[in-house]
């Protein structure tokens, strides 16, 4: 069954999964409820303004973050906030959130679909920090 998923098939799935109140606890007690997806879904409008309401983004130069991996999406942030010099306005808005608000902003965009997007080539190139890598050479001489 599982083979005849596609992406965005699996992503719907794991987003379902994820909203689904968790089970009583031993004590029978209820454990809290906490849903991921929709603590995602509420932080989401924060960076609607240049990532796009369902995370495609329309600005040249803002990635989109719909469909993104949520592990690389929270290792982006973190490095995000670790650059000292980028004093912009969605680094003061990445520094106010928590641990798990991040994990529930990726899992919300990752479940996302992504509209297709041009890249525009001098783009790709600007984004290599190395100019002189090996992959610069090859992206140039693909696009060239
Ligand atoms: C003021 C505009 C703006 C807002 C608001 C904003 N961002 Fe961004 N974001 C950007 C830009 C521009 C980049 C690309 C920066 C770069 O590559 O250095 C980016 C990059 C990112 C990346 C890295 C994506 C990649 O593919 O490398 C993530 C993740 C991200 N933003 C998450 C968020 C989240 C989560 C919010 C809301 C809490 C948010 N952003 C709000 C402008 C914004």
């Amino acid at each position: 069954m599982v083979e005849g998923m596609n992406e965005v098939d699996a992503r719907h799935v794991a987003a379902y999964y994820a909203s689904l109140p968790p089970i009583t606890t031993a004590s029978g007690k209820e454990a809290p409820l906490f849903s991921p997806y929709e603590t995602g879904k509420a932080l989401a409008p924060a960076c609607a303004k240049c990532h796009g309401e369902d995370g495609n983004s329309k600005i040249p130069g803002t990635p989109s973050l719909a469909g993104q991996q949520p592990r690389y999406f929270v290792v982006a942030i973190q490095e995000y906030l670790h650059r000292d010099s980028q004093k912009t306005q969605m680094h003061s808005m990445l520094a106010g959130l928590s641990r798990l608000d991040m994990e529930s902003l990726a899992l919300y965009f990752a479940s996302q679909t992504p509209v297709p997007r041009a890249a525009r080539r001098w783009l790709v190139i600007r984004r290599q920090a190395n100019r002189s890598a090996p992959c610069v050479a090859a992206v140039t001489a693909l696009t060239a």
